[in-house]
């Protein structure tokens, strides 16, 4: 069964796309059939796949949200759907900064994405949507189509306090619109554990929201060379294997599938 995972976070640079881009390739090296789906307009997660020009692109996550809007039949999977190293990749472009103001008239305008992801959901065993840095009604649509939602924080202040404003929406969107909707935990990214501020915020962290929500083990530690991996439109695991970051996408990834055994 094809399980849905929203990678999102309101606070903007906290490694959604780069957890989106290097976990999709670790569950893709497990064998999992793998899809993910950039629901950012600044396509940042497309371009990680090295799909360039996407304004050029016939057809993107807003041209299918558009045709759902109409109620008009979406095209094959093959028309839009791009494979890059044996993972699904369903891209945007800037187009899609304009859905937001489509979305607001349209009905059931919660459930857009959700009804492009039903018709194909049976073909993958992971989903994996990367939200853009808001809470607007695209990421409406995000958390309504998911099954649980990952969220990456780094060790500072405002993105932990960040998590607040998040986790509201969260539980609203659970009572409203996805009632099966859960957290899938909250991931540490470019954490340096040398820092008192890291150490302090993972305490704040824990403290604040541990007793309900699952804190990963695994931090995803800083390193240079993820931003190299990204800008060269490569995972951190095929770019440099031996990076500290690369190991810890690895074994966040077996923490995140041993949970689903418990
Ligand atoms: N572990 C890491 N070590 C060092 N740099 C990192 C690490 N992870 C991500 N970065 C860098 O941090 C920046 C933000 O990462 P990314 O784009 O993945 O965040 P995001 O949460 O998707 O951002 P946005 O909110 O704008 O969508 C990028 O330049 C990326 O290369
Ligand atoms: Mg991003």
């Amino acid at each position: 069964m094809c399980k849905v995972i929203a990678i999102a976070s309101q606070k903007g640079g906290t490694a959604k796309s780069t957890t989106c881009r290097n976990l999709a390739t670790v569950l893709k090296n497990m064998k999992y059939k793998v899809l993910v789906v950039d629901c950012d307009n600044q396509a940042n997660l497309t371009d990680c796949f090295g799909i360039e020009s996407p304004d050029k692109l016939e057809v993107t996550l807003y041209h299918l949200m558009e045709r759902v809007i109409m109620d008009e039949d979406l095209p094959r999977k093959e028309n839009y759907i791009i494979t890059k190293e044996n993972i699904d990749v369903l891209p945007a472009s800037i187009l899609l900064s304009d859905i937001e103001i489509k979305l607001v008239s349209a009905m059931s305008r919660e459930y857009i994405l959700k009804t492009i992801i039903n018709e194909i959901k049976e073909d993958y065993d992971f989903i994996l949507l990367d939200a853009m840095p808001s809470l607007g009604l695209m990421t409406l649509n995000v958390l309504a189509t998911c099954d649980t939602v990952l969220i990456p924080a780094t060790p500072e202040y405002l993105s932990a306090k960040g998590l607040e404003l998040l986790l509201k929406t969260i539980f609203k969107i659970k009572k409203r619109i996805n009632k099966r909707i859960d957290f899938e935990g909250i991931l540490l990214t470019m954490f340096d554990e040398r820092t008192k501020l890291a150490q302090e915020m993972l305490e704040m962290i824990e403290n604040s929201y541990g007793s309900h929500i699952k804190v990963f083990g695994t931090k995803i530690p800083k390193s240079v060379k993820v931003g190299e991996a990204n800008a060269r439109s490569k995972s951190i695991i095929d770019y440099m294997p031996t990076n500290k970051a690369a190991t810890a996408y690895q074994i966040f990834a077996k923490e995140l599938l041993s949970k689903e055994l418990i």
